[in-house]
């Protein structure tokens, strides 16, 4: 094997984007991509918070000395219950500090291919980044059609029927909520059917929790998350901090693990610490330092909530009001009141996302995501004319 035997790769689309976007001088243009939350500005500021816990660490913190591979132990055990809301025996539950929700689904992959885990089932379309974090591993993604774009609805029996195909030991995964791209959640229904499914058929259920507070609120967003896990014998949770804590590039997240009993969670655990040994060694402190703050302290902690409740509430009204626009050409914009979080899909063809870019400097995924915190009351308007003139002008 030599070096030449590497081919260039393109560079990441939503990347991409962001440039093109940067460089577009037209005043009116719409930025629909990159999947972060902004507010009513435009910006995508620090929580106050966290800017708090922040002033803090740097007036108390002496020292930079090596934790360990679990990370900051106090912001997992803090944690832990607002997750997980005593759903699982707490002794069933072992849980490390990540890099992110990508590193703890990174780690997450590795577990089970440790376990001898082969294949995971992934319904589709999803973040696109989980397949290749779970071939890297060595998993084989097992992707199957349970997402109808055209008419935003999950298909449950799709989804149901895929875990009837898994063997026994496959694993599944699940976003937890505000699916991405799409923003259709499994209802309450749902989640009991399929943790039921998971239960029988003996799957291990991978749930990636990456937007809790951004859906439905704090305890809702993460109840199918918890029904999933306490009928479970053995599953994963990855969990991001960095949209609901707006932690962003302080890569913030945790996985955790539950198992039958305290013996194998102790078993699974030393797995988890010497995997991220072999990773990372230990995960960057910075971001969980200061949502551990916030987190053991009751006046930041309900500062937090608070803001992370006015994040919620812009996207539920940004929903309601591109809804409100009907169905323009092909376009049924209603269905987005339903759906939950930052993103949606809309059934356009790569042609048309160009299309949108180029005449009316709308910027989205060329999957047709869009990501609703991009928007204002004036963007919308912009949005529903470009749509009405795409229609217009009969690009396919
Ligand atoms: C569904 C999903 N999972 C995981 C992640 C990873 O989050 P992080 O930035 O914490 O690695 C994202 C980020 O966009 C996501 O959308």
């Amino acid at each position: 094997m030599t070096f030449e035997t590497l081919t260039l790769l393109p560079a990441d689309p939503l990347l991409a984007l962001i440039g093109a976007y940067r460089d577009d001088p037209r005043p009116s243009k719409l930025d629909l991509g990159v999947g972060v939350f902004r507010d009513a500005t435009g910006g995508t500021p620090v929580v106050r918070a966290v800017k708090a816990a922040e002033e803090r660490l740097l007036g108390s913190q002496d020292s930079k000395s090596y934790l360990g591979p679990e990370g900051d132990a106090g912001f997992v055990a803090a944690l832990a219950p607002l997750v997980l809301g005593g759903a699982v025996a707490a002794e069933r539950v072992a849980g490390v500090q990540t890099p992110g929700g990508t590193g703890a689904l990174r780690l997450g992959a590795e577990l089970l291919a440790q376990a001898g885990v082969t294949r995971i089932w992934i319904a589709t379309p999803s973040w696109p980044n989980h397949a290749p974090i779970f071939t890297a591993a060595g998993l084989s993604p097992q992707p199957f059609d349970a997402y109808d774009v055209a008419d935003q609805r999950l298909d449950g029996d799709a989804l149901l029927a895929a875990l009837d195909r898994a063997a026994p030991g496959d694993a599944v995964l699940l976003h937890g909520c505000c699916h991405n791209p799409t923003g259709i959640d499994p209802d309450a229904a749902l989640w009991t059917a399929i943790a039921e499914r998971i239960e029988a058929r003996g799957l291990v259920p991978f749930v990636d929790l990456a937007y809790q507070g951004l859906g439905d609120g704090w305890d809702a967003d993460a109840a199918g998350a918890r029904t999933v896990l306490a009928g479970c014998r053995y599953g994963l949770l990855a969990y991001s901090c960095d949209k609901n804590f707006a932690l962003y590039r302080e890569r913030t997240g945790a996985l955790w693990t539950v198992a039958p009993d305290a013996p194998a969670s102790a078993i699974l655990y030393s797995n988890l610490l010497a995997l991220a040994r072999a990773n990372w060694s230990m995960p960057p402190d910075h971001g969980a330092a200061a949502a551990r703050i916030v987190l053991q302290d009751p006046a930041l902690a309900a500062d937090w909530q608070r803001e992370l409740d006015a994040m919620r509430q812009r996207l539920r009204t940004l929903r309601q009001t591109l809804s409100a626009l009907g169905t323009i050409g092909r376009i049924d914009l209603a269905p987005i009141a339903r759906g939950k979080g930052m993103f949606a899909t809309l059934p356009l063809s790569r042609t048309q996302v160009a299309w949108l870019r180029e005449q009316h400097a709308v910027y989205m995924a060329a999957s047709g995501r869009i990501n609703i915190a991009g928007f204002d009351e004036a963007g919308i308007a912009r949005f529903g004319e470009a749509l009405a003139a795409l229609d217009h002008a009969g690009v396919a």
